[in-house]
């Protein structure tokens, strides 16, 4: 399949075709997106932290380490327009160190473009980046990356004050130049409402049938993550059982001498050599 750009991502909304994004976090992840010609997107998300590197939070997340974990996605990345979270507090503290930091994601991460989390509060980031050259997703709704200030992880725009709140976030965003909208944990009604509104494709995750496109999780996808299952999530794959199970039969093949097999896994000398040992 030929690379897919934000331009293809933009027919595709027009075309009314879904848009399909998945998360990826090393080389095998981003070798399996790109492994069929049906994902246009791949993210290197800041759930990294939580299912990747075992933290308890994207806060923790570095932007060393995102780093490192996008540039193995990027090896492993042939069509997929590929996207890199930008890490808590690798874009709030100056719009400076913004544009340094989604530079470093671009060239040592080697990513094509950043995605970051927020409302109207980051649209002077988002106009400077866009603007030199970085194409940004912006990310609206549930913003995990404020789990701290908001008390945990909780729908957004429920009321008709607080839709009102992300419509306002999403069209600010997408007038500073936001190439796409990602829209977490909202009502379907507010996710169909900001499809209709917005010129951008949106992409939703916990968002309804009705945007542009959907993400969810690898491991999420997978059935791989043990932790909490969030309403939004469907299992396409059951691969912790029989993963949990080869680590178990190799072990018990080890345990029982069935490993290694005499003939077919083991090496032979030749017994004329053999003779000359003793
Ligand atoms: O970090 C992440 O995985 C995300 C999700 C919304 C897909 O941002
Ligand atoms: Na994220």
């Amino acid at each position: 399949r030929k690379k897919v750009t934000i331009q293809t991502l933009k027919t595709l909304k027009s075309a009314n075709i879904p848009i399909t994004m998945l998360t990826a976090y090393d080389y095998p992840t981003a070798v399996s997106a790109s492994s069929n010609a049906l994902i246009d997107v791949t993210l290197v998300g800041d759930s990294l932290a939580q299912v990747c590197l075992g933290y308890t939070s994207t806060t923790q997340l570095t932007l060393p380490e995102m780093i490192h974990h996008a540039r193995a996605v990027a090896r492993g990345t042939t069509h997929p327009l590929l996207i890199a979270d930008m890490p808590f507090g690798s874009f709030h503290v100056s719009n400076d160190n913004a544009v340094e930091n989604a530079i470093r994601l671009i060239r040592e991460g080697q990513v094509e473009a950043v995605k970051l989390e927020g409302g109207e509060e980051v649209v002077p980031i988002v106009r400077r980046l866009t603007r030199i050259g970085i194409p940004v997703m912006a990310h609206v709704g549930l913003l995990p990356q404020k789990h701290l200030a908001m008390s945990g992880y909780k729908v957004q725009g429920r009321s008709a004050a607080g839709a009102k709140r992300v419509i306002n976030d999403a069209l600010a965003l997408e007038d500073a130049g936001a190439f796409a909208v990602l829209v977490e944990g909202v009502p379907k009604e507010l996710g169909k409402h900001l499809t209709e509104k917005l010129q951008i494709p949106t992409i939703g995750i916990g968002a309804g049938p009705w945007t542009s496109g959907q993400v969810l999780v690898w491991d999420d996808i997978m059935g791989t993550w043990c932790g909490h299952k969030a309403k939004f999530v469907r299992r396409f794959a059951d691969l912790k059982t029989p993963r949990d199970k080869g680590v178990q039969d190799y072990a018990q093949a080890i345990r029982e001498r069935m490993f290694p097999s005499e003939d077919t896994e083991s090496y032979t000398m030749d017994p004329s050599e053999l003779a000359k040992l003793s």
